[in-house]
């Protein structure tokens, strides 16, 4: 066999992230994903010129190999895991991985445990408190008792309606990558979901159903829409419901190769610097308002995971003063 040469080049090159040779403090090559990220001209150049992290610095300029974590090499939100490796007494191979997505999914995760606890101790510090009262106080007035009583059952309401929707959302996040296969007719989902409404016992406001009798089924789990739905109607009961001549508005059609359901209110509207946060966990405008009522902060979070999960696209349209309007498309299955 003849002897086989390669060129520091083309490995380098061959190199899927930003990585470069460094050798004593100089570096030596650079591929073309790092000469984007650190400068087009650092072949050559000292290194601490192009990288001005301590941390960094002191680990490669050791020489020695290892793996560190860093964040704002460049720019300071994105964080990265350096990969050196030592090719000498004095050089190294640096490999760049971009980690910035798996950091701020952990820290989504460690901010969404904290605010799930944070919801769920606020109604249960208020139920230990009328606990103890009840317990402890036993020449209470008869009204006072039964009014604790209530406040009790209420703030553990709250607490199962939390509990429940996080375990829908965790359900719908391990079926993440299951196809539902259902074929749906989306008339039953919106007859369903406004008989749901009826029942909730808070519509002040006048209901208008228009659904074309001619839309196409939906490939999708029926029990996962009727929950979009109903967590989108009842948003526009709680929040759009406000003057008694209001409408809500429930309407299906089709869309292309889309069937498009969307719920409009006549509402106060969702202010623009909140609209794109709306469906995250436990993001509210008016946090007291939702508590008031009922809510969650959860309600929006599981619409974007059931449509997601369908495959489908979730806009949320509002004006300040005149409505807000939730459209969510579905791939039609016909
Ligand atoms: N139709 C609407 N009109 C005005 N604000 C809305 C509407 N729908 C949702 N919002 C706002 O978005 C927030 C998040 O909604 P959601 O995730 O359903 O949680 P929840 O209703 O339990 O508070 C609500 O608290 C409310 O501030
Ligand atoms: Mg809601």
């Amino acid at each position: 066999m003849p002897p086989f040469s390669l060129s520091e080049r083309a490995l380098v090159d061959a190199i899927d992230e930003p990585a470069l040779i460094v050798e004593g403090a100089i570096v030596r090559l650079a591929n073309p994903p790092a000469l984007g990220l650190l400068g087009k001209s650092i072949e050559g150049r000292d290194l601490r010129l192009a990288i001005r992290h301590p941390q960094a610095l002191e680990h490669i300029l050791g020489h020695r190999s290892g793996d560190i974590d860093v964040t704002g090499i460049v720019d300071p939100g994105r964080s990265w895991r350096l990969h050196i490796r030592r090719l000498g007494p004095t050089s190294v191979l640096v490999r760049m991985v971009d980690r910035s997505d798996a950091v701020s999914a952990e820290k989504m995760r460690v901010d969404f445990v904290a605010n799930a606890s944070h919801e769920l101790r606020t109604p249960l510090s208020t139920v230990l408190g009328y606990a103890e009262t009840l317990a402890e106080e036993n020449d209470l007035p008869a009204d006072l008792r039964a009014n604790f009583g209530r406040t009790i059952r209420d703030e553990a309401r709250r607490m199962l309606r939390i509990i429940e929707d996080l375990m829908s959302l965790s359900r719908i996040e391990a079926d993440r990558f299951l196809a539902p296969n259902d074929s749906v007719s989306i008339d039953q989902v919106i007859g369903t979901a406004v008989a749901n409404a009826a029942s909730l016992r808070i519509a002040r406001c006048e209901f208008l159903v228009d659904a074309r009798q001619d839309l196409p089924p939906v490939r999708g789990d029926r029990a996962q829409l009727v929950q979009v739905l109903d967590n989108l109607i009842s948003n526009a009961v709680r929040y759009g419901c406000e003057g008694p001549a209001a409408k809500i508005e429930v309407s299906a059609k089709r869309d292309g190769r889309w069937v498009a359901l969307t719920v409009s209110d006549q509402g106060p509207g969702i202010p623009r610097e909140h609209l794109t946060r709306v469906t995250e966990r436990f993001y509210r405008v008016d946090a007291a308002r939702s508590r008031e009522s009922g809510g969650t902060g959860l309600g929006l979070a599981i619409v974007k995971h059931i449509v997601e999960r369908h495959k489908g696209t979730l806009e949320i349209k509002s004006i300040v003063g005149v409505g807000t309007s939730v459209t969510v498309r579905l791939p039609a299955a016909g």
